[in-house]
């Protein structure tokens, strides 16, 4: 049994388009299929056990829409076991509380993540009185063994704290690296990546998949947009423009950008020349892919 990647949403947080924008790619998208839901990956090892990769604002719609994540057969079954945070931020866990109606529910973050979800987002005492949840700090560096198969390993990536939590140190921001067990098979999911080091190419060799930070094609794509604001490496996003010339020597991997935000125009074209000549690509909602 091969891994099932099913892509739930590909949008930064906000979404494409956002409620409240009325740029140009927000007006595109507007009730078109060129509209984008809040950056979610569901993965599985046997088609049977799936773990979300964060848990998007969008989550109910999102899950609604996986024709895999469907309850069954038992009336509340469903193969729906966890959840991988790969920050604290708002678009990558909202969703959590959207789930409070499982039976029980597996959560894993690093210790600055979870502490983030203990207090100033309290999530986590919140969801407590709703569901039966177990709680589970990731050590970068070990490997957690999942259900079907699967184990996960962060690498740290970033130090950013969400806006609303206080600015300690910690790991903050990883990146994940799933791998099956018994083929070897992996990915790599890191929608948040603010630099790519050796360490980093290091866990995406040999991956099928990486699935990676695309916020911002330009570095200084915010503050043309808006006139003023940060660049993308200061928001803790690499632009796609620095990243592809560091990605070039991972021969085997598809690179798939992924978290768009609404001001990146490879958000809205189906295909960009520039990424496909570099083997890389855009990736779209929906989209499955198996390793
Ligand atoms: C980010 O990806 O940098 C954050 O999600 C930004 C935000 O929406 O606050
Ligand atoms: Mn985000
Ligand atoms: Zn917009």
């Amino acid at each position: 049994m091969a891994v099932r990647v099913r892509l739930l949403g590909t949008a930064a947080g906000g979404g494409i388009p956002q409620w409240n924008c009325a740029c140009a790619g927000c007006a595109r998208a507007r009730g078109t299929s060129a509209a984008r839901t809040q950056d979610c990956v569901a993965v599985s090892g046997d088609g049977r056990s799936w773990y979300l990769l964060n848990a998007s604002p969008d989550l109910r719609a999102q899950l609604l829409a996986a024709p895999e994540l469907a309850p069954g057969p038992g009336r509340r079954e469903t193969p729906l076991c966890g959840v991988l945070l790969s920050t604290a931020e708002l678009d990558h866990t909202l969703g959590l509380l959207t789930l409070r109606e499982a039976r029980e529910l597996a959560v894993y973050g690093t210790a600055a993540v979870l502490d983030a979800l203990a207090g100033p987002f309290p999530v986590r005492p919140m969801l407590d009185h709703y569901t039966a949840v177990s709680w589970h700090t990731v050590a970068p560096g070990t490997p957690v063994p999942l259900r079907g198969g699967l184990a996960a390993t962060a690498l740290p990536v970033g130090a950013k704290p969400p806006r609303y939590a206080p600015a300690t140190g910690g790991d903050w921001v990883v990146a994940y690296r799933i791998t099956d067990q018994r083929t070897g098979a992996a990915l790599v999911y890191a929608p948040c990546l603010p630099a790519i080091d050796d360490a980093f190419l290091d866990a995406a060799a040999g991956a099928a998949y990486a699935i990676l930070d695309g916020t911002f094609l330009h570095e200084d794509e915010m503050v043309r947009a808006t006139g003023g604001g940060r660049t993308a490496t200061a928001m803790g996003h690499l632009p796609i423009t620095a990243s592809l010339p560091r990605l070039a020597g991972l021969t085997g991997t598809t690179v798939l950008y992924t978290h768009l935000n609404n001001t990146n125009p490879v958000a809205a074209a189906s295909g960009d020349g520039h990424l496909t000549a570099a083997g890389a690509e855009v990736a779209t909602d929906g989209r499955l892919i198996t390793l």
